[in-house]
């Protein structure tokens, strides 16, 4: 009989830092209940078959680097199956690359310790698109809520209680490679302004990191609303971003943020138990769509 393996890692929500951290600074990322399955077996011709997957390369690279690092020449079917959909920039990418990667190393009983498995995995981002900071991919390994150092790429894992969050999506995809590349151009530019900006976003995670210790959600409501001003100073926020993130605030979160690259995509709010509806609410009323997902979800696992 074929021998099936097949593992499911989780999408993210970027909490705190994005942008700065594709600059060696730090940020805070959750893992979401939200996840990709990955199913590999041997066969006799490789078939690759991810329907939900936007961008096949990053299944095709992370096979093909998996061969090469463990010198092996068998042919593989791969078949993948998501949750939640590639288009809301939630890390469907990032999850499926850690999901073949883990399933391949357990088909081929080759034995990767986490941080082995992020190594191989960011290596295939940086093979496809060439860019990018690596925490998403951190986010699938490990799981639960981390602060990921930019620089070292090492992880510390937060114990951050209930984070009672509302997520809504802009219905626009955008696209992170592109964001990355014009935030890099206006760094370039105007090199002294960016710097500041940047370096004020990493305070705002060094605060985060301070009150997620004590569980101050009223604090880590306020730390959206800041990252948020500097993201629009980045140049990254849309006016529908900022009109779901004002409904929301309005409607009595605690304060609200876009979350990823933006230019379309997600933004979340962190709310009091009682205000969740009102907040939802508020969110749908400026055409947002509402994304039912939990944070702090287990890193990549084998299912079976
Ligand atoms: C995208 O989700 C987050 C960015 O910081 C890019 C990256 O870190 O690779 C914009």
């Amino acid at each position: 009989m074929k021998k099936t393996i097949t593992t499911s890692a989780p999408g993210k929500l970027t909490l705190y830092g994005e942008h700065a951290v594709v600059y060696g600074y730090p940020c805070i990322v959750t893992a979401m209940d939200s996840r990709v399955r990955v199913s590999v077996s041997v066969v006799d011709e490789d078939h690759i078959d991810a329907p939900q997957v936007k961008r096949t390369d990053f299944v095709e690279e992370a096979l093909r680097l998996f061969r090469e690092k463990n010198k092996i020449k068998q042919s593989v079917e791969i078949a993948t199956n998501s949750d939640f959909s590639s288009s809301v920039g939630l890390g469907s990418s990032s999850a499926v690359i850690v999901a073949t990667i883990k399933a391949l190393g357990e088909l081929f009983a080759v034995s990767l310790s986490d941080k082995e498995l992020f190594d191989m995995c960011y290596q295939v981002v940086i093979n496809v698109k060439g860019i990018g900071s690596g925490f998403d991919i951190a986010a699938a390994v490990y799981g639960g809520t981390i602060y990921f150092d930019g620089k070292s790429k090492e992880v510390e894992l937060l114990r951050l209680g209930h984070l009672p969050m509302v997520v809504g999506y802009t219905g626009n995809k955008a696209d992170t490679a592109t964001l990355v590349k014009e935030v890099r151009d206006r760094y370039e530019k105007e090199e002294k302004k960016y710097k500041l900006l940047l370096s004020s976003m990493a305070d705002i995670v060094q605060d985060a990191y301070i009150a997620s210790t004590t569980g101050d959600s009223e604090e880590l409501g306020v730390l959206f609303n800041e990252n948020h001003a500097l993201l629009q100073k980045i140049g990254v926020s849309t006016d529908k971003l900022d009109s779901m993130v004002e409904a929301a605030k309005s409607a009595g979160a605690y304060g609200a943020k876009l979350s990823g690259a933006g230019g379309g995509d997600c933004m979340i709010a962190l709310v009091p138990d009682d205000m969740r509806m009102s907040v939802e609410r508020a969110i749908e009323e400026v055409d947002g769509k509402i994304v039912r997902v939990e944070p702090n979800a287990q890193g990549v696992r084998v299912e079976s």
